[in-house]
């Protein structure tokens, strides 16, 4: 552990902008010299695109050369692609927020016959083919992006063709991470329900937050969004020290609270009653931070809707900044989410179970802990703030670094097949039971309440972010962690198989850690033969007390 920022900040000569080094979501149409340096410049961008987009329902066998020769009366279209869920749907971007609203004064209302519709219009359409002939005689299938991940097993058979560890683990960050287009999808959902909310607060913006954003997020993933009255509550405005001015009159109410609850509430009917494509609207505004549930089925995406949210916002926009100081921190944050999940130590329904923010900061503090550091701490990172940085939400410094040149980083090189090894190893021995994961500080804490498990969150630090784990799901991690650290010391699993039965790879390296655990109490998708768990596990304790007692002689 160093003492000084400067001395913790050493970066190799010669880097490439940081920004430039990932892809998924990080992609993006900038020319080299405008690449955004930020989250929020990456987000304005997106946000603006949004606003010059459309989502078209189209009929299967729609000609995209028609498609786009039609749309392009309105003006010149800057990006298209389709993509299926519950038929096949297009997104298309316009050059200008004029030629959408050409385009919507072309569209006609729909007829329907038995069913009444709801009068409000939106920039969801449906493309609508009259010429039944012509239809007829088009190929049938238009280009679909998919938006969804391989299937687990598909996963585990493509890992097994990788010829290394680090490439597995690369080829698993390049088939999980958000693609450019489904980012652009989500922004522009964001983009349809601002236009809902605008009924009653015409400045809002809506914007997506947690994993659509913080470059850890998986296709498929949920859409977290929150509802920015920034503009409007003034909080950020100058006021005139001396002469007249005027303000405008509000209702008052004596809880912050309340209001975001009231404010929820009325979107949630909104959304309920007059969205289009959104279905199952739930309103779980009693939960600590209120929020609006709701499918969006045109895109697919499962959504919670949140308003005065900032802090989470904070925390989106610092996991961002991790994962784009080094490449490794993604690969390794995505990695051990797809372990997770294929052992359901993670899951989609809300419960006892870790989560996956919960797992990222995990994976963040191991990786502090390393030597030398691969990421700085959260305290650096506020000490390499300038004034322009400075934030104080509710209270909670959230103050931290967010130009990227200034954060300089020590040379380490550890591979990412080390670093996974090292991180089931490190969680396999960590002292749950005593010690609290503080990424502020980057060092263990003694743990301030009983939890099974203690993770502080980085900017409400009197949180913790894994109040909800209990301890069987703690020791089922552990265990786990356990049996992974063990089968990566195995030679059998580091060496690939070669092809098995048929044309399929008999799984090897990390696809063998995907598959089902046979650790006693650890439920695995599907049991199979292996020597018992209790020697495996008895043999990988003996080796990782061995080595902690080797570490200890050579430290003292
Ligand atoms: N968050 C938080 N404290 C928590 C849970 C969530 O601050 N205890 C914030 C984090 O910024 C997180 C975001 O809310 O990224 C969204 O939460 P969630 O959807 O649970 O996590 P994601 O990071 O989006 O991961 P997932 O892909 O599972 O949705
Ligand atoms: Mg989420």
């Amino acid at each position: 552990c160093l003492n000084t920022v400067e001395t913790v900040f050493r970066r190799s000569v010669g880097t490439e902008p940081i920004v430039a080094q990932t892809e998924g979501v990080q992609d993006n149409d900038y020319g080299e010299n405008d690449a955004p340096k930020s989250l929020y410049d990456l987000m304005a961008h997106r946000q603006e695109q949004a606003e010059r987009s459309v989502l078209i329902s189209c009929p299967s066998r729609t000609s995209e050369k028609k498609f786009l020769k039609f749309l392009s009366k309105h003006g010149d279209i800057k990006k298209h692609f389709f993509y299926e869920s519950y038929g096949v749907y297009a997104v298309v971007e316009f050059g200008s927020r004029d030629n959408v609203v050409s385009l919507l004064d072309s569209a006609a209302i729909p007829i329907v016959s038995h069913d009444s519709t709801v009068p409000f219009k939106s920039r969801l359409l449906a493309l609508r083919n009259h010429s039944s002939v012509d239809s007829a005689s088009q190929p049938s299938s238009l280009p679909c992006q998919p938006q969804t991940t391989v299937p687990i097993n598909e996963l585990i058979q493509r890992l097994s063709r990788e010829e290394s560890i680090d490439e597995q683990i690369s080829s698993l960050t390049e088939a999980y991470q958000l693609t450019e287009e489904n980012s652009r999808l989500r922004f522009l959902v964001c983009s349809l329900l601002k236009d809902i909310a605008a009924a009653y607060f015409p400045e809002c913006t809506i914007r997506p937050f947690g994993s659509s954003v913080n470059g850890f997020g998986k296709l498929g993933c949920d859409l977290d969004m929150f509802l920015d009255l920034d503009s409007i509550s003034g909080w950020n405005l100058k006021r005139p020290k001396s002469g007249l001015s005027l303000e405008y009159q509000m209702k008052r109410t004596n809880s912050e609270r309340h209001v975001t609850q009231s404010i929820l509430s009325v979107i949630g009917e909104c959304v309920d009653h007059f969205g289009p494509g959104c279905v199952g609207v739930q309103k779980i505004l009693n939960a600590r931070c209120p929020l609006v549930r709701f499918a969006h089925q045109p895109s697919g995406f499962q959504c919670d809707l949140t308003a005065n949210n900032r802090v989470a916002m904070k925390s989106t926009e610092l996991l961002y900044l991790y994962g784009e100081l080094d490449p490794r921190v993604r690969s390794l944050v995505f990695t051990i989410r797809c372990w997770a999940r294929a052992h359901s130590i993670t899951s989609s329904i809300p419960g006892a179970w870790i989560s996956n923010f919960s797992l990222t900061v995990m994976v963040l503090f191991f990786l502090q802990r390393r030597t030398p550091p691969i990421i700085p701490t959260l305290n650096q990172l506020r000490d390499l703030a300038g004034p322009e940085d400075e934030s104080v939400i509710e209270g909670n410094d959230c103050t931290f670094v967010t130009d990227f040149s200034k954060i300089e980083l020590q040379r380490n090189t550890d591979t990412l097949d080390q670093l996974l090894s090292d991180f089931f190893e490190f969680y396999a021995t960590f002292p749950f039971s005593r010690m609290s994961i503080n990424i502020r500080k980057g060092k263990e804490q003694n743990k301030p309440e009983v939890a099974p498990l203690h993770i502080q969150n980085p900017f409400e630090t009197s949180l913790n972010v894994s109040k909800n784990v209990n301890t069987s799901q703690l020791d089922r991690f552990v265990a786990l962690c356990q049996e992974s650290a063990w089968l990566l010391q195995q030679s059998e699993t580091r060496t690939p198989r070669g092809v098995g039965v048929g044309d399929t790879p008999a799984a090897w390296g990390l696809a063998t850690l995907l598959l089902p655990s046979q650790v006693a109490g650890i439920k695995g998708r599907k049991k199979r033969k292996r020597e018992p768990a209790s020697e495996r596990i008895k043999s990988l304790l003996e080796s990782l007390k061995n080595k902690n007692e080797g570490k200890k002689s050579s430290d003292s």
